[in-house]
């Protein structure tokens, strides 16, 4: 019998290494044929740590579960899928997860990661072979076709992207995998990285054959160390299967990859930061054009991706085109891995075709604030993405109808905040996140946010209100079009925001109440 216990970071924030060892335990001590599986997480939190045992071919849920139940749970009949209180019955048909549309996370949570056999068991490797036998126009074309777009925030198209590599003069191309997820309420990076490893090697590969580059890496966050020790060790066992190297699965076709740790700025997740940041260069952001894609790391083409547009790349080649852009709406076609976070009763990762409003996400999938008070806004986007209030909720979640709200999709985190947030706070933390983490290259940046901070605290304090309300307004348009990044460029969205639909948090403050 296999139990499964996570080993992803966050439920092992929840003691998911001391569920394993007393269930490791409790099976010695009892003399039980059964052992336990490490597995990625389902993305279910509030679950975690989420214990499954499989039982005639169905997976059984138990959780969130603690070391102390462990015990009880064999008492129960734990392999034969027993009652108990914290018995959720099968797992698949939990709501939160019968509900979604995993095409990227298809195998996290259910596999262990670091087993080549279960990956291929689970589809795995099916689209590099496919991608193998065909030209690297071709594979180009088929994630065109595909409608695939930038997952890290900004949507560009990635055959595209791969195109502008392709068609680039070069005697060495690269593939960088941007992992350095520092989006607030982001997780599906991580989660990738140490739930299904394999299938983020695999979309590098393809990403490889595609352009022509034959040397990959993973720039990822010192932040993460789960995710570092997942991929490190699932790069070395596909060099060992003979799935990076010289000849990829016997084809006589290179690629292979490192990874490489980011010492934690969050500007280092714009492109060209990265890439100086990989060069051994302070975290500076490079004036564009010329494009990475044009002249990237070490000044040769480079794709720079993010970790769940590589990772939605396998599924893609293996199941075609029209299969992936059958889901969605618009131009945002495909499956997006919604992160909800903060106040909210359900957290966790929900991977669906985009084109669901706001509205549902929060409120149904969601369910609604954890305190239980009304929900206020919703950041998407992470820290520079805007305050959605609830008037707002029939957004359908698309790159196209967010921008037309003056919002954006970002890399598909939210931020639930209840009627408690004061907004005009939010939009100084705003300003002072942009302050700390500016890499200082530009001015509106760099000075930016620091005359922000000291104008919101002016409002705050009810000095001059109207005047310093408009300055901020004056200071955010000239951030918006006058920096060199999205730093500094999309700072003004959760001010601007705050500042649209919350009027009433940016009031003076009186003096002496009426
Ligand atoms: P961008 O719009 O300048 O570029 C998007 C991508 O397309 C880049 O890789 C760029 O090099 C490429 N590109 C543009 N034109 C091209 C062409 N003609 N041929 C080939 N490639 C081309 O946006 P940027 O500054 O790279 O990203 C901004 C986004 O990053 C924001 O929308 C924000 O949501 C997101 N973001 C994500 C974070 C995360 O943790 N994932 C953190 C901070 C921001
Ligand atoms: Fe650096 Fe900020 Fe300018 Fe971006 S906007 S280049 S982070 S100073």
């Amino acid at each position: 019998v296999k139990i499964y216990v996570p080993r992803d970071a966050a439920a092992l924030s929840l003691g998911a290494e001391k569920v394993a060892k007393a269930i490791t335990q409790e099976i010695a001590a009892r003399g039980l044929d059964a052992t336990v599986v490490r597995n990625g997480s389902r993305g279910m939190f509030w679950l975690e740590p989420l214990v499954e045992v499989e039982v005639s071919g169905k997976r059984v849920g138990y959780g969130p579960v603690k070391a102390k139940d462990v015990a009880g749970l064999f008492d129960a009949g734990l392999l034969d899928g027993g009652a108990h209180a914290l018995c959720l019955e099968e797992v698949e048909d939990l709501p939160f997860l019968k509900g979604q549309t995993r095409l990227t996370f298809a195998r996290c949570g259910i596999t262990d990661p670091l087993s080549l056999e279960d990956y291929e068991a689970h589809g795995g490797l099916a689209g590099l072979r496919r991608a193998l036998s065909m030209q690297s126009a071709d594979i180009v074309k088929e994630v065109t076709d595909s409608g695939l777009r930038g997952r890290g925030g900004a949507g560009f198209p990635t055959g595209i992207k791969w195109k502008t590599v392709l068609d680039a003069a070069g005697s060495r191309k690269y593939i960088v995998c941007n992992a350095d997820e520092g989006d607030s309420g982001t997780f599906a990076d991580r989660m990738i990285m140490e739930g299904d490893p394999f299938v983020l090697i695999e979309g590098m590969a393809i990403a490889g054959l595609a352009t022509g580059a034959t040397k990959g890496f993973v720039y990822t966050r010192s932040e993460y160390p789960h995710a570092i020790a997942t991929m490190t060790e699932a790069v070395e066992i596909a060099r060992k299967a003979g799935i990076l190297g010289t000849s990829v699965l016997g084809s006589g076709k290179t690629f292979d990859m490192e990874i490489r740790t980011g010492a934690g700025a969050y500007v280092c997740g714009e492109e060209t930061a990265l890439l100086n940041s990989l060069e051994g260069k302070r975290g500076v952001v490079r004036a564009k054009p010329p494009l990475p894609a044009h002249k990237g790391l070490f000044d040769c083409p480079t794709v720079i991706n993010n970790v769940i547009s590589l990772a939605s790349v396998p599924v893609i080649m293996d199941k075609g085109a029209p299969f992936y852009r059958d889901f969605g709406m618009g131009r945002s076609r495909g499956t997006i891995p919604l992160q909800i976070a903060g106040n909210v009763k359900y957290r966790g990762l929900y991977e669906t075709a985009f084109g669901l409003s706001l509205g549902d996400i929060v409120e149904k999938i969601g369910g609604g604030t954890a305190s239980g008070r009304p929900v206020k806004a919703v950041q998407v986007g992470g820290p520079l993405g805007a305050y959605f209030p609830r008037a707002l909720f029939d957004t359908p979640f698309d790159y196209e109808a967010f921008a037309a709200k003056d919002g954006l999709i970002g890399h598909a985190g939210l931020v639930v905040f209840d009627d408690t947030a004061d907004m005009l706070k939010q939009a100084r933390f705003a300003m002072e996140f942009c302050a700390v983490e500016s890499c200082g290259k530009c001015t509106p940046c760099r000075i930016g946010s620091t005359r922000g901070v000291e104008t919101a605290d002016k409002i705050a304090q009810g000095v001059d209100p109207e005047r310093n309300r408009e300055l901020l307004a004056d200071l955010c348009n000239t951030m918006k079009f006058g920096s060199l990044c999205a730093l500094g460029g999309f700072t003004p969205y959760p001010v601007m925001s705050a500042m649209t639909h919350f009027p009433e948090d940016f009031a003076p403050t009186p003096l002496i109440e009426a």
